[in-house]
């Protein structure tokens, strides 16, 4: 990746976003969109670097800031979640390789009409248009299930619908997602090959701090000690890793040994899960390609991680 600053273009409007994207493609380069909600870190950045890699030749990244609303619950951490455009500007010029910044003010708004089984009630009324909002939905029905889809029940409906839109929108030839939110890329690669969408979908690894913490914009609300203690997550991952290369592909062992160790540090476990890597299937033995899932929470932050196993055959 250039080192060279380079300012990208801040682009707010849907229509000239479009328009911008196939000036780029009517000059022979390749669309990569990096969608983030912003607080960017370095795992962010190495979606950058993956997707100027992806496209092996000219390329134009586009990196969307959006915090998405319809992908919180009522009582989930919309309203405290991170948010510093300016250090995420600094940080894209400075990766020189980033050639537009589209910040869309309205991608989703919230309807008149409330929902009651799936937002508890709670939506507010901010009504545009025709009053109603936003009624079109994009579900990966199975695989928006389970895992994160188990306490977060609108979390992928509302990614998935989104993720559609800037795809509509910025019509990239290439888009990539963290692996981090392993099911989050599951859910889009999925409804990419259900929809036709004619973009390939890169899974970029995880990055993590030099003590194993898996980066993320809620790593911040972390308090020194919580900090310390959310280490187990990423220490249980690989432990489990071992253990299971070294013979035991006992699924049941594997995941009680990681609870134990998350609740002895504190956290308070979501789920610990071991599926197939492609249909996030549960597996109960590891004895093919599988990922072990985490979320837990510590203090007030619920933070997820994972790790990828390839049994040797
Ligand atoms: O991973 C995220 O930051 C978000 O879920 C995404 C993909 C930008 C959709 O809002």
């Amino acid at each position: 990746m250039p080192a060279a600053a380079h300012e990208p273009e801040v682009i707010r409007d849907k229509a000239a976003m479009r328009a911008w994207s196939r000036r780029r493609r009517a000059e022979g380069k390749v669309v990569a969109l990096v969608p983030t909600m912003g607080f960017l870190h370095d795992g962010h950045l190495s979606l950058v670097s993956a997707a100027v890699a992806a496209a092996a030749g000219p390329v134009a990244v586009v990196v969307s800031i959006y915090v998405n609303p319809s992908q919180f619950a009522p009582t989930e951490d919309l309203a405290t979640y991170p948010s510093d455009f300016a250090g995420d500007l600094r940080k894209l010029a400075a990766t020189g390789a980033v050639a537009a910044v589209f910040c869309p003010p309205d991608l989703y708004v919230r309807g008149g009409r409330p929902d009651a089984s799936e937002s508890g009630g709670a939506i507010s009324c901010l009504e545009q248009g025709d009053g109603y909002g936003h009624e079109t939905w994009i579900r990966v029905e199975r695989l928006e299930k389970g895992l994160c889809g188990s306490s977060r029940p609108v979390f992928f409906r509302g990614v998935a619908t989104v993720v559609a839109k800037l795809f509509n929108i910025v019509e990239p030839d290439i888009a990539v997602f963290g692996k981090k939110d392993y099911q989050q890329w599951r859910v889009i690669c999925r409804m990419v090959h259900d929809l036709d969408f004619a973009i390939e979908i890169i899974g970029s690894e995880i990055v993590r701090e030099a003590d194993g913490l898996a980066m993320s914009s809620r790593n911040v609300h972390l308090s020194c000690e919580e900090r310390e203690k959310a280490l187990s997550i990423s220490r249980s991952l690989v432990n489990a890793r071992t253990a299971a290369l070294n013979g035991n592909s006992h699924g049941q062992q594997i995941k009680d040994q990681i609870v134990q160790t998350l609740e002895e540090a504190g956290g308070q476990v979501d789920y610990v899960e071991i599926v197939e890597q492609e249909s996030l299937t549960p597996v109960e033995r590891i004895d093919r390609p599988a990922v072990i899932c985490v979320a837990a929470w510590f203090g007030k932050v619920r933070l997820i991680d994972n790790i990828e196993i390839q049994p040797p055959s």
